[in-house]
């Protein structure tokens, strides 16, 4: 594609190799608007959890019970909104959920908020892996992890006993605040070391 030909506002390359300044400038300007949206997105992938469901409440009412019981028990707002977002990871990677939606709050919450979310699925087998051959204790080769006793109470706390219809459970309105604060933070690098 000639210069003359570019449609006005998109880049001149049609290959990455040959980007220049200019070019990444006009797609980071996209991204950052594609970032200002991003509480918009999870709060409608939060509401598609809601619906028909094995449990006795729906995948929505689940994690707003769950981020309820962190709200009671004191937590701080970014524990709270992680409580409410540790499923969110079922609305595109159902098979990785817990990595999934740990992956899309690395880039705002702290390392342990981090490792809690992402190794959750894993540690809620203690509550079901008996019944499929599995090991209930696997989540004990973390044992001596930093965060393994946090992620030991977050599942017995605020996640295996958050199926209960009957729990007066906060509506999604109370916790959007949060979830938009959370997603206003100016992102962490992902291309730090301790990140990649
Ligand atoms: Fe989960
Ligand atoms: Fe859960």
């Amino acid at each position: 594609m000639t210069a003359a030909s570019v449609p006005p506002g998109t880049v001149s390359f049609t290959a990455m190799a040959e980007g220049t300044a200019a070019d990444y400038e006009l797609v980071f300007a996209h991204e950052q608007a594609h970032l200002d949206s991003q509480a918009d997105r999870v709060l409608a992938w939060l509401r598609q959890m809601d619906g028909p469901s094995p449990y006795r409440v729906s995948r929505l009412e689940h994690v707003l019970q769950s981020a309820t019981r962190a709200e009671r028990d004191g937590a701080d707002d970014e524990t709270i909104a992680c409580a409410l977002l540790h499923d969110i990871g079922d609305v595109i990677g159902t098979a990785n959920h817990s990595q999934v939606g740990a992956a899309l709050l690395r880039p705002y919450v702290s390392e342990r908020n981090w490792w809690i979310v992402h190794h959750h699925g894993l540690f809620q087998g203690y509550y079901w892996f008996e019944h499929y051959g599995m090991d209930p204790d696997a989540r004990d080769a973390f044992r001596l992890h930093l965060h393994y006793e946090a992620t030991v109470r977050f599942c017995a706390e605020w996640d295996q006993n958050s199926f209960d219809p009957a729990y007066p459970t906060q509506p999604l309105g109370h916790f959007e605040p949060l979830v938009r604060a959370l997603f206003a933070r100016p992102p962490q690098d992902v291309f730090a070391p301790e990140l990649r």
